[in-house]
C-alpha cells in the first residue's frame, strides 16, 4: 500500500516538472506596424530559454510583404523584400545575407511542418527596424527600412553547420552567503600557461575568466574551447590590445566586434564583458563599449615581477570577499602561483567564481559602458 502512494506522488511530481518545463517556452505576440499576426493555425510564435523571439517564418513574412520561397532541394528558404534578399537554411545555426554568413544563436528548425526562426537578425538584414519588449513579450516589427548591413561573419563553424544543444554555462551552485572572488586572466590564450591554470582551476573545481585577444583566439582554437566547455567565462580584451584611448570610433568598435566574432565563431559563446587593454578608457571608449567595461582592484603586477610568490602574496595579502583580481595567463610564473593560490584562496572559505557570476551574487546587473572595479560590499 506505502509503495502504491510513493508511485502515485512520483507519478504527480513527474508530470508537475513536465508542466514546468513546457512552460519554459513562453508565448509571443508579433505586431507589423502596430497591428498583430494572427497565427489562427500551425505554429505558435514563442520565446526561446535564451530569450530570442522565434517565429514561423512563412507566414511573419508573408504579412511584412517579403517574398518566401523554400527550395526542397537544398532545404533553404530565400526571402526577398524589396532590393535585399537572404537565404535561411533549415536545421541550421545562420543565415546567408549578400552572400555572406551570418551566425545565429538558435537553429532554424521546422515545428508543425512550420520553419521557426530567430527573427530579429533576418529582420535587421532587411534593414528593418524590430524592437522586442521582453517584459511584455510583445516583437513589434516596422516596413520602414533604418538599418545598416551588419557586420557579417563569412566562415560557418562547425557548430553552425551541424548544431547540437548546447548546455549553458552558468552554474546553478547557490552563492548566497558565501565568500566570493574572481580570479581574471588576461591577454591569452596562448599555450602551455594556459593550459596549467586551466588544469589546476579543475582540479580545485574553481571557475574564473579569461579576457582573451581575439588574434590569439583563432591560433589557439581548442584551448578557447576548452576554456567555455570547463565552465570559465570568455570575455572580450580586444583584438590585437591596441590602446582603445588612442583610436577613431571605427577602429574601436572594430578591435571589440572582431573579437566578439573570433570567440562566438570558435566557441558558440558570445562574451558579455570587456577588459580595455592597459586599463585605459574615455567617454569614447565608454560611449562604444557596447559592454560593461571590467576592471580590477587588486592588480597581482605579475607581468612585471614575473615572480610566482610575489603574485601570490600580492592577492593573499590583501584579498576580501568581492575582489577582483588582475593576472595575465601568458606567463609560467603566473601559472606557477595559480597553483598555489588557487588551493590557498579555497583553504581560506573563499568560492572562486567567473566575474558575471560575482556581479550576480553580489545583486549587480552589468550595464553597457560602465566601469567596475570590484564588487565589494
Ligand atoms: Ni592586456
Amino acid at each position: 500500500m506505502k509503495n502504491a502512494i510513493r508511485l502515485i506522488i512520483l507519478t504527480l511530481l513527474t508530470i508537475l516538472s513536465m508542466s514546468i518545463i513546457a512552460n519554459a517556452e513562453d508565448k509571443l505576440t508579433v505586431n507589423i506596424d502596430g497591428i498583430p499576426i494572427n497565427y489562427n493555425d500551425g505554429a505558435m510564435p514563442y520565446i526561446s530559454e535564451k530569450g530570442n523571439p522565434m517565429v514561423p517564418l512563412s507566414k511573419t513574412l508573408q504579412e511584412f510583404g517579403a517574398t518566401v520561397t523554400y527550395d526542397s532541394n537544398t532545404r533553404e528558404i530565400t526571402v526577398e523584400k524589396l532590393n535585399n534578399s537572404l537565404i535561411v537554411p533549415v536545421d541550421k545555426q545562420y543565415i546567408k545575407v549578400n552572400g555572406q554568413n551570418l551566425i545565429l544563436e538558435e537553429v532554424t528548425t521546422i515545428i508543425n511542418g512550420e520553419t521557426m526562426v530567430e527573427i530579429m537578425p533576418v529582420i535587421h538584414a532587411l534593414r528593418c527596424a524590430v524592437n522586442f519588449q521582453a517584459q511584455e513579450n510583445i516583437l513589434s516589427i516596422e516596413n520602414r527600412a533604418t538599418y545598416e548591413l551588419l557586420n557579417f561573419v563569412d566562415v560557418v563553424p562547425d557548430w553552425a553547420e551541424n548544431p547540437t544543444p548546447k548546455i549553458p554555462v552558468t552554474t546553478k551552485q547557490d552563492l548566497t552567503g558565501k565568500k566570493l572572488i574572481a580570479l581574471t586572466y588576461d591577454d591569452g590564450p596562448n599555450g602551455e600557461s594556459t593550459s596549467i591554470i586551466l588544469d589546476v582551476l579543475k582540479q580545485n573545481n574553481a571557475k574564473a575568466t579569461f579576457f582573451m585577444l581575439g588574434q590569439n583566439v583563432y591560433n589557439f582554437k581548442d584551448q578557447t574551447i576548452r576554456t567555455v566547455n570547463e565552465g570559465h567565462e570568455v570575455a572580450n580584451h580586444s583584438y590585437s590590445h591596441k590602446k582603445l584611448t588612442s583610436l577613431g570610433v571605427n577602429q574601436l568598435k572594430q578591435e571589440i566586434q572582431n573579437t566578439q566574432t573570433a570567440i562566438s565563431s570558435v566557441t558558440g559563446v558570445t562574451p558579455t564583458l570587456l577588459r580595455v587593454p592597459y586599463g585605459a578608457f574615455n567617454q569614447t571608449v565608454k560611449a562604444n563599449a557596447g559592454l560593461p567595461i571590467i576592471q580590477w582592484n587588486i592588480d597581482t603586477l605579475d607581468w612585471k615581477t614575473r615572480s610566482a610568490s610575489k603574485t601570490v602574496e600580492s592577492v593573499l595579502s590583501t584579498a576580501k570577499d568581492g575582489d577582483i583580481i588582475l593576472m595575465h595567463n601568458i606567463h609560467m610564473s603566473t601559472a606557477e602561483a595559480t597553483k598555489t593560490l588557487v588551493p590557498e584562496l579555497i583553504k581560506r572559505g573563499y568560492t572562486l567564481v567567473t566575474v558575471s557570476e560575482l556581479a550576480q551574487a553580489k545583486g549587480v546587473e552589468l550595464q553597457n559602458g560602465k566601469v567596475y572595479n570590484s564588487f565589494r560590499k
